[in-house]
């Protein structure tokens, strides 16, 4: 009799960027909270524990502050400026700070105010279908998915689309820190030019807004106010590097992935054709299903236990969204894609305070998209393999495709 090896998570290891479900039910099954050497982080999985961390007081999101405490030298130098900002972010904030900086970001990102938008997201979805060939392949993920989301952000600041290379450039440096998997040498640096970028651009946004307000977001969070004041220059301009960094790369894991699963699942592609209404528990399913919301991560705030693990105050933990949607203790079927599920309690958009501000955003841009490709294109292929093969993107904290190849008829 041979017997498998304990389940290790390493996200360097390629076969699990491409499919890591059968990794993610053995590790429930079989330690459920993983201590991974790789991560130098536990590792939970079961939709349970997932959700609980989501909710104790135990644990915080409020990683960045600790890990910079310890810095010395040229390091906590280069890091100074991206610290400034980061540190305002509310989604690495414990209460009370994360509850005023969520209560007056949320007088203008409300599920109305957001909900506003189909009219805007409606025409950016026909700009990008309407430029689709029929007579040769088009990818997906670089196409639609990439841009839709950014296109989206940016009409939501006012901002020029000629803008977009630059800030995604300087997101994607950012990123390389916040989310990255793995430490490579020059990140510091890259962050620092990243978020120094990122923070010039929206300055300069925000003046010119103060000098000539109109109705955009940018306009509308430096009106807000609330008993006990406005958000600072320095939280303004947090606050739209934040939009900008949650808002386009997530939507555009939950797009690509979206047609992944649909291509995987031609039996639930025609359902949808033959059903269109639908379509909201079809994208709740694919949030579900293969979401763009990998890891979830906090920091253990005092020591603790869970399932019989011991976890210290410093403790570095993730809970994969991923796993705990696939969780058999919490759904029926979780291999399979049912896009009329109900009810679907997913975490993909979080749990509890910091659940996701931008979830009716991302909701709609994934109805709309879908629904008009369904629409507008009667045969929608992968193309054959090695050729269709989907490029899974290598990060941590998120899971989705950067090629998608596909044939649209
Ligand atoms: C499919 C797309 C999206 C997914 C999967 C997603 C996922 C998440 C998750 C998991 C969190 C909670 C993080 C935590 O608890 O540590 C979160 C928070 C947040 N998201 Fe999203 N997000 C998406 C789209 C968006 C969009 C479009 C926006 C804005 C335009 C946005 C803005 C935010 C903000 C501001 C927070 C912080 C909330 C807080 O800390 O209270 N997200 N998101």
């Amino acid at each position: 009799m041979t017997t498998l090896a304990p389940p290790i998570y390493d996200p360097a290891d390629p076969a699990l960027r491409r499919n890591p479900f059968p990794l993610f039910a053995r590790l429930q099954d079989e330690d459920p909270v993983h201590w991974s050497p790789a991560l130098r982080a536990w590792v939970l999985t079961r939709y349970e524990d997932v959700r609980q961390m989501m909710l104790s007081d135990t644990m915080s999101p409020d990683r960045l502050r600790p890990f910079y405490a310890q810095l010395t030298g040229e390091r906590r130098d280069t890091l100074a400026e991206v610290m400034r900002y980061l540190s305002l972010w509310m989604v690495f904030r414990d209460p009370p700070e994360h509850t005023r900086l969520r209560r007056l970001v949320g007088t203008v990102f409300n599920l109305k105010a957001l909900e506003g938008l189909a009219g805007p997201v409606a025409k950016v979805v026909d700009h990008l279908l309407d430029r689709l060939p029929t007579d040769r392949p088009v990818d997906w993920a670089q196409q639609v998915a990439m841009p839709l989301p950014a296109y989206v952000i940016l009409d939501m600041l006012k901002i020029p689309y000629a803008a977009y290379p630059g800030l995604k450039a300087a997101s994607d440096e950012l990123r390389a820190f916040v989310g990255g998997a793995r430490a490579d040498a020059d990140r510091y640096a890259r962050a620092r030019s990243g978020a120094e970028r990122l923070a010039g651009f929206f300055r300069e946004v925000i003046a010119e807004r103060r000098a000539a307000p109109g109705d955009d977001f940018v306009s509308r969070m430096i009106a807000a106010r609330d008993e006990e004041g406005r958000l600072s220059e320095d939280e303004l301009v947090a606050t739209c590097m934040l939009v900008l960094f949650a808002g386009h790369e997530t939507t555009t894991h939950l797009l690509g992935n979206a047609l992944n699963a649909l291509l995987d699942h031609p039996g639930q592609l025609q359902r949808l054709r033959d059903d269109p209404a639908l379509i909201d528990s079809a994208v709740e399913e694919f949030l579900r299903y293969d979401g763009p919301s990998n890891a979830i991560a906090r920091v253990v705030k005092t020591e603790h236990a869970i399932d019989g693990r011991r976890l210290q105050a410093g403790d570095r933990v993730f809970g994969f969204a991923n796993a705990a949607n696939r969780d058999p203790r919490a759904f029926a079927d979780p291999q399979g894609l049912d896009i009329a599920r109900t009810p679907n309690r997913h975490l993909t958009f979080g749990f509890g305070l910091h659940f996701c501000m931008g979830a009716p955003l991302a909701r709609l841009e994934a109805r709309l998209c879908t629904a008009r490709l369904v629409q507008r294109f009667s045969r929608i292929e992968r193309l054959p393999r090695p050729e269709g093969e989907p490029e899974w993107i290598d990060a941590l904290a998120m899971r989705g495709v950067s090629r998608l190849p596909v044939r649209l008829g």
